[in-house]
């Protein structure tokens, strides 16, 4: 299984345990309780705890039935899309995890304290975009007929997660599953709308399209398609199809040969809505 970096949070927080211990507890045998329901989500999600560890817990019987995914899989979406995260060796999913809780099997994650000072996507007027430091993704109208802007800022964490959602095909990267760490670390939530074999890359940040990938970047690349052939791709099998392992294999070939952000492509629309 994937080591978490040990430089990271996610580190610290599971004392560099992939076996499923954080602070002494037992991430997968511990009694999870229910704290409360998350109650802008679309699906059922609940903020629960296991000892004094919080977490996000999305069981399976609470997903609610989507035209282009097949039922009950988002929760293994999700660990999947953490695995891959893990080989980039980015930080970018909290850790995540399949267990049993009070409704059932679901997907387990950690919880992080987020900065509520910070706003890494945003929606403002458009004489208010920052002149540095920030990408315009696209101009609207408001309730008020006045002209706002999409942004979001230039940051090596924020382009690192876009270069994860081409590569998990995510179809919902909205502004509120961007998580703002105190210190500038941001987490990527919310990634049930992944894997799938057709193009479905909906996403607020298309900031850096058609540029290129950075050395890193592409290692980050790299990385995964060298683990798809091994440990990645055998821990993968469990949580999504063949056919969805080939295609994330096809998506990695072709961001290493192409080494730029794509553009939007296809039929659906490119951004997320609501777009937070
Ligand atoms: N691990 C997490 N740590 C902190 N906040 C989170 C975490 N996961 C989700 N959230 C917050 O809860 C909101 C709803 O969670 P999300 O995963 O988007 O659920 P849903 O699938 O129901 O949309 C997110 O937009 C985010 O603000
Ligand atoms: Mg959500």
């Amino acid at each position: 299984m994937m080591e978490p970096d040990p430089a990271s949070d996610l580190g610290a927080a599971s004392g560099a345990d992939a076996g499923g211990n954080a602070d002494g507890v037992d991430l997968m045998g511990g009694e999870l309780e229910l704290r409360g329901r998350i109650t802008t989500a679309s699906n059922a999600t609940f903020l629960g705890s296991i000892g004094a560890v919080a977490v996000v817990y999305k069981p399976v019987r609470g997903e609610r039935p989507l035209w282009d995914f097949p039922d009950g899989t988002l929760a293994g979406r999700e660990a999947a899309a953490y695995l891959v995260s893990e080989a980039f060796g980015w930080d970018i999913v909290p850790r995540t995890w399949l267990r049993e809780g009070p409704l059932g099997i679901g997907m387990v994650q950690l919880w992080q304290e987020i900065d509520p000072e910070q706003d890494p996507v945003d929606l403002v007027l458009v004489d208010e975009v920052p002149e540095a430091g920030w990408r315009q993704v696209l101009e609207g109208s408001d309730e008020e007929d006045r002209t706002v802007a999409l942004i979001h800022e230039d940051s090596a964490a924020l382009r690192r997660m876009a270069v994860f959602d081409v590569v998990v095909n995510n179809a919902d990267r909205k502004g509120a599953h961007v998580l703002a760490m105190p210190g500038g670390h941001r987490h990527g939530v919310d990634h049930g709308l992944t894997f799938h074999v057709e193009h479905k890359l909906r996403t607020v940040l298309w900031g850096w399209l058609g540029e290129e990938l950075t050395a890193e970047e592409l290692a980050g690349v790299e990385r995964v398609s060298a683990r798809l052939a091994g440990d990645l791709g055998a821990a993968l099998a469990d949580l999504i199809t063949d056919g969805e392992i080939a295609a994330l294999a096809a998506r990695c070939d072709r961001l290493r040969s192409r080494r730029r952000f794509p553009a939007p492509s296809g039929g659906m629309p490119a951004v997320p809505w609501p777009l937070f």
